[in-house]
């Protein structure tokens, strides 16, 4: 097992991604949080991090959802504690449950927020979380709306805003529906140079479900007539079950549907890290 060296200025990454032995481990400053699928923790990752982390924390993947990780040796983690990432900074906390605070598969896609975004635009992210690509794009001087369910995860963002010396003027978030909040900006008249689009495998929100799978052209769809003409959409599909060609003719099939075309496009791999994954599809896209 080989271990991955930190990218440039970042402190949380994908240290190790074995994913045919259903292995991951996050390093985040010197913390690994180890997942498997298996229910025995894989004793062999003791021996690997020696002088390499300052503490071990496990969660099987079934119980992913429901508990926080437990501790397997090293110093403990009592408090949330600040990472970096592409020379941004993000807070972590191992008691959040459902995840520690940054997906780590986003990390260039992030990257690319920050390169791509210039001073003054407004960009939307939706199914934001802890809102890392409104950092991103804020970072390069957009307006950013962050779009989530959740009331918790809109402060983590707002959190995440101050670590990096942020000012919340020019910056929004709605919670509620992304696809309401979609459909409420369409009829408002509301536009955005780029929109962030990274939703669950599946969503219900009150009546609505979404499924990545059935509903993508549609989601792009609504995304796309709030774009600027020559602004961006990132899309991105966590699942296995889509694949990345079927990905794509979705997405491009809502976008011309709505009567806009793609000026260019690039379905860029997973980081190097993932040694060769493929469950996370991103698909960036310049619409005329
Ligand atoms: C896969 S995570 C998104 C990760 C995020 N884009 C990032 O890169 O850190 C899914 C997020 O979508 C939110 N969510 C789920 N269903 C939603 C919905 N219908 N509308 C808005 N947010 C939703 C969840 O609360 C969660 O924060």
């Amino acid at each position: 097992m080989t271990l991955f060296p930190a990218p440039p200025d970042t402190t949380a990454w994908r240290i190790l991604h074995e994913a045919r032995a259903d292995l991951w481990v996050d390093h985040f400053d010197g913390r690994w949080l180890v997942q498997t699928r298996e229910a025995e923790f894989p004793g062999s990752l003791t021996s690997l991090a020696e002088g390499v982390a300052t503490s071990i924390y496990w969660r099987p993947r079934d119980k992913a959802a429901a508990t926080a990780p437990v501790r397997i040796g090293g110093e403990e983690v009592t408090e949330r504690f600040a990472v970096r990432e592409n020379g941004a900074s993000f807070w972590i906390d191992f008691a959040a449950g459902y995840s520690c605070g940054i997906f780590t598969d986003q990390r260039l896609n992030r990257r690319w927020v920050g390169e791509q975004v210039k001073p003054g635009e407004r960009v939307l992210n939706t199914f934001a979380y802890t809102g890392g690509f409104s950092v991103m794009a804020a970072r390069s001087g957009a307006e950013t709306t962050t779009a989530d369910l959740s009331g918790t995860y809109l402060d983590w963002t707002w959190d995440n805003f101050a670590l990096n010396g942020l000012e919340r003027s020019g910056h929004h978030g709605v919670k509620g529906d992304a696809i309401g909040w979609l459909r409420t900006f369409a009829r408002q008249g509301r536009t955005f140079h780029g929109i962030v689009l990274d939703p669950p495998t599946f969503s219900r929100s009150g009546k609505d479900t979404f499924r990545t799978d059935r509903d993508y052209a549609d989601l792009a769809g609504l995304a796309v007539t709030l774009l600027e003409p020559g602004g961006w959409l990132l899309c991105c599909a966590n699942t296995h079950r889509l694949s990345a060609a079927q990905f794509e003719k979705d997405v491009f099939a809502g976008i011309r549907a709505r009567r806009r075309r793609v000026l260019s496009h690039e379905a860029p791999p997973m980081p190097p890290e993932f040694g060769g994954d493929d469950y996370l599809k991103t698909l960036r896209i310049i619409v005329e």
